[in-house]
């Protein structure tokens, strides 16, 4: 079943500024911020669990509606964060830090008989990107970090000083989508060779050395998106947390997934697409059968985008892409 949804421009999506929590510097501003609750539909009794709280605009909105909130995030600094900003919401709100790949374990642990709505909004929030500290950015100088869990070992660092020249070519070209990808990673060891790298800036500087800029993207973006994508396991996460989808949301439950880059959408649109497929057909077979995995349907044919208004309050929402699919 599609859902109506006002058309681009209506008023209902427009965005306001005062989403964003900026209390204790915590600042993010949700995007697609009605498209979401509208296909997350959180309503008193319900429970939806959130796996990616970040600065906790959309849980607050979901609270807002009456529905409970079960809260995931890997870092620990959103989810104190989220902790204060939701705690006028007493018991109606729990949470855990959280891999969401372990989506699974945290629901059996709180909500044992499932949830009726899961909302992944992906990649890193802008307070994550502004605190240079954390190694994120690359226009702002930090140490070469970029973990979302900081008990994680492997950062940006350890990658670009110890990594051999071909494995660093491939994943800047595989994560990063960089076509220059081999000679990045020829600059990189080079430079190396005479000084390990410590800082974004430094290694911002050297991927630019090579690469040239096009528009007002930064040369190194793509490479940096690699390494922060490699750092936390981004897209296995994501595949991990979708599989175990399916097993904890009741019938007519929701999933919404916002994405931020093509390699993260096709791996929600091809997992969307398995999952409500009736049939499968092969030529071996005399005719096709049920599918086994049949689990949604799509309630998003095409990827629903930011409209105007927030394309104009939120360069982040650019590339957002939302899908949502219902459980059978
Ligand atoms: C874009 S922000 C979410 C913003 C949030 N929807 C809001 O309204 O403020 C993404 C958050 O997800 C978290 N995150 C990313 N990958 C994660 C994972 N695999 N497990 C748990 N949290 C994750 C990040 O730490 C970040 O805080």
């Amino acid at each position: 079943m599609l859902l109506a949804m006002p058309g681009l421009g209506h008023p209902l999506f427009s965005v306001s500024a005062e989403r964003a929590d900026t209390a204790g510097g915590f600042h993010h501003v949700p995007v697609l911020f009605e498209e979401t609750l509208h296909y997350l539909a959180p309503a008193p009794g319900k429970t939806i669990l959130d796996a990616t709280l970040g600065g906790a605009g959309h849980a607050e909105a979901v609270l807002g509606r009456g529905a409970r909130v079960i809260g995931i995030d890997r870092d620990p600094a959103a989810l104190a964060n989220a902790v204060v900003r939701l705690r006028s919401h007493g018991e109606a709100f729990v949470s855990r830090r959280a891999n969401f790949a372990e989506l699974a374990k945290v629901t059996e642990e709180l909500a044992p008989n499932g949830v009726d709505g899961v909302l992944m909004d992906l990649g890193v929030s802008s307070h994550q990107l502004d605190s240079a500290e954390r190694g994120f950015s690359l226009r702002s100088d930090g140490p070469l970090d970029m973990r979302m869990d900081p008990s994680e070992e492997l950062t940006a660092g350890e990658i670009v000083n110890t990594w051999e020249v071909e494995d660093l070519a491939n994943l800047i070209f595989e994560l990063g989508e960089e076509r220059r990808s081999r000679a990045v990673a020829r600059a990189i060891v080079q430079r190396r060779e005479e000084k390990a790298f410590e800082r974004t800036l430094d290694l911002a500087d050297c991927v630019a050395s090579v690469v040239k800029q096009v528009g007002r993207t930064h040369p190194a973006t793509r490479t940096f998106q690699a390494l922060r994508m490699r750092v936390n396991r981004e897209l296995e996460s994501i595949e991990e947390a979708l599989e175990s989808v399916a097993a904890i949301l009741k019938p007519g439950g929701r999933l919404v997934v916002i994405s931020f880059h093509s390699l993260e959408d096709r791996l929600v649109k091809r997992f969307m697409q398995r999952r409500s497929k009736k049939e499968i057909d092969r030529p071996e077979w005399p005719e096709a059968r049920p599918n086994p995995e049949l689990a949604f349907n799509i309630l998003t044919k095409r990827p629903v985008v930011a409209a105007k208004g927030e394309l104009d309050e939120n360069p982040r929402s650019r590339s957002a892409k939302l899908r949502a699919a219902e459980r059978i």
